[in-house]
């Protein structure tokens, strides 16, 4: 398999996955689910979140989930960070990397981080100078890179500004979230080719949730752009607290299956994901939404009988 053909799943159902879930899970079930995860072959991890327990309540233990976890050096296990107290817990938990969180519709801003866009920026310079004297990766989000829930249509010129002021402050990645699942394949495009006019293609990451379920359409297209790595989330768990209405990212299972199919190589045991996302959907008491996961689960259930 040549270099071309490898692509990222950064897998980050423990984060984007759960940190919308209203009800607390268990520390055992979180751990229990990035152990399986790692497992599977997975080189990204987004394990957890250090942002006011008051904002996202649900990742309010991730100190907790990065200490019990079992790590392998194989994986990259990170988290969000939206300020530099965040950063210093992210640091007490040893994380191998850290994500800044920036967007390009200022309402979304204000409602998701509670300042405006430059404000966040310039909230991120301290951080990252700190994260990088530690050697730590940073990864930097633009949400609403297509729509915003409180906005509409954003212009992918907006979307660009905000992912060059990010990669300039040294994001070796950017990581651009179409965080109301809004996006359609043409739209998706437009908004990769003005990023990669500010910033290098092979630093662009593509983040689909898919409440309008055009995800792997999408994906499909940034592949024919040259994107090489995708955000997903094992069993389509998720959605944002400040998006109202937002679906999960893009089921990692159905991403997987997509790049197999394509002859592109994640590295990623398929059957080894669906048992971890078979494992926090039952947990959950929800049905998995990953379409190829129930499929395949069905055929083995059928076939074992
Ligand atoms: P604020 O209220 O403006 O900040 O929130 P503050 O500095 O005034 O602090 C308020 C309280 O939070 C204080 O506590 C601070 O100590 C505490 P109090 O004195 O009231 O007891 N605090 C913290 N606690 C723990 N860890 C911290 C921290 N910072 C302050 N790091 C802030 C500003 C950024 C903190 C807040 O708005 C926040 O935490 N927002 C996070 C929202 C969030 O996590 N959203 C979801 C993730 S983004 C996403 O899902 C999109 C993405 O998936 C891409 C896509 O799909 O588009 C990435
Ligand atoms: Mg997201």
């Amino acid at each position: 398999m040549s270099q071309a053909n490898k692509i990222t799943v950064y897998e980050v159902g423990p984060r984007d996955g759960l940190q919308n879930e209203q009800s607390t899970i268990a520390l055992e079930d979180k751990v229990e689910l990035v152990n399986l995860l790692s497992a599977t072959g997975l080189e990204k991890i987004e394990t957890g979140s250090f942002v006011s327990p008051k904002w996202v309540p649900q990742m309010a233990n991730s100190l907790d989930v990065f200490k019990e976890i079992s790590r392998l050096p194989s994986v990259s296990y990170s988290a969000l960070t939206p300020n530099v107290r965040g950063l210093e817990d992210a640091i007490t938990a040893n994380v191998d990397e850290v994500a800044v969180f920036a967007a390009a519709s200022e309402s979304f801003s204000q409602k998701n981080i509670n300042c405006s866009t430059d404000q966040s920026i310039e909230r991120f310079k301290p951080l990252i100078e700190q994260a990088l004297a530690k050697n730590l990766t940073v990864r930097g989000y633009v949400s609403c890179v297509v729509g915003c829930p409180y906005e509409g249509d954003i212009s992918p010129r907006s979307v660009a500004a905000v992912a060059k002021q990010l990669f300039d402050l040294g994001c070796y990645e950017i990581s651009l979230g179409d965080t109301i699942g809004v996006g359609t394949p043409k739209k998706i495009r437009d908004v990769i080719e003005a990023v990669a006019s500010e910033i290098p293609r092979y630093a662009i990451a593509i983040h689909c949730h898919d409440t309008y379920g055009q995800a792997i359409a999408n994906i499909y297209e940034s592949l024919e752009a040259d994107i090489r790595t995708f955000d997903s989330s094992v069993a389509g768990l998720g959605g944002c607290p400040y998006a109202a209405g937002a679906s999960g990212n893009v089921a990692s299972e159905d991403l997987v299956y997509l790049l197999q199919g394509l002859g592109l190589d994640s590295g990623i045991d398929l059957e080894k994901l669906i048992t971890a996302g078979n494992f926090i959907s039952q947990q959950l008491g929800r049905v998995n939404q990953s379409k190829v996961a129930r499929a395949i689960t069905s055929k083995l259930r059928a076939s074992s009988t």
